[in-house]
């Protein structure tokens, strides 16, 4: 369900093929996972939270402006990101793919659950050089489009692979953001051989249509998937590059 204010309807009316619209003065409390959209974007509103969540803007600004292109993430993408072209293929809320973005790079971003889809997806429209799918990493990465048709000759300068981590035990809770992420998407959970499988397949897709740099993001004690070409740690999580093939 997308709940909006009466002065968006027309905006709304952009996902009425994908969820029930309804106007409303403000987020509502639900019992199902729904989104409200309002004059400063969309929310996102969780069974048992009073109030919605949306992922920072402001955030990504500043991180973009204080030293973003020194972070493990841009070190990991390139040396200079103007003008690359970056699928994000796992993007979530979009937090690492709109930061490429805003440091220069053309940024495409991928995520296969729906309701999350939504909340990126007008996240995007304010920021420039970026467009966001909704589908299977892999059906992207082979070229598929939802209508059947394959465009086998696409590559990217930068192919970025984040799946879900598993929660740990006896950590401190993960920010809002990341708990509503693990409610909401039911991804096999790493370590799993399903979990390896996948990042196995998307990681031989990811190499064979990149031209540049494969990067994925682990956490610093999870297992490395085939032979890295070089890895890039920060406090809690790593990069590890692989050079495409394309
Ligand atoms: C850890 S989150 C990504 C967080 C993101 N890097 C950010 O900055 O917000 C992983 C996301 O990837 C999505 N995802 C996982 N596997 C996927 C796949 N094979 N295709 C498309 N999306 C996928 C999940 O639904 C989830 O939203």
């Amino acid at each position: 369900m997308l709940y909006h204010r009466p002065e968006q309807s027309e905006q709304a009316a952009f996902y009425g093929s994908w969820c029930r619209l309804e106007a409303a003065q403000q987020a509502p409390l639900v019992d199902e996972a729904s989104l409200f959209l309002d004059h400063s974007g969309m929310w996102l509103c969780m069974p048992d939270y009073p109030q919605p969540y949306q992922p920072s803007n402001a955030d990504l600004l500043r991180r973009a402006s204080n030293g973003g292109s020194r972070t493990e993430l841009a070190r990991a993408c390139g040396s200079t990101l103007n003008g690359l072209r970056i699928l994000d293929a796992c993007a979530g809320y979009g937090s690492d793919g709109l930061l490429l973005a805003h440091l220069g790079a053309q940024a495409c971003l991928v995520e296969r659950d729906r309701l999350i889809w939504i909340l990126l997806h007008e996240r995007t429209q304010h920021i420039p050089r970026t467009e966001a799918i909704c589908d299977q990493a892999s059906n992207v990465l082979r070229g598929r489009s939802p209508d059947g048709d394959t465009s086998p000759t696409t590559t990217w300068d930068v192919v970025l692979l984040d799946p879900m981590f598993p929660p740990i035990a006896k950590k401190a809770l993960p920010n809002r953001g990341l708990q509503h992420l693990r409610q909401l998407t039911e991804a096999p959970l790493a370590g799993s051989p399903e979990f390896e499988d996948e990042l196995t397949e998307l990681l031989a897709l990811a190499k064979a249509r990149c031209s540049g740099r494969v990067v994925v993001k682990r956490r610093l004690k999870d297992d490395v998937t085939g032979r890295v070409d070089f890895q890039i740690k920060g406090k809690s999580v790593r990069f590890d590059v692989y050079l495409g093939a394309a």
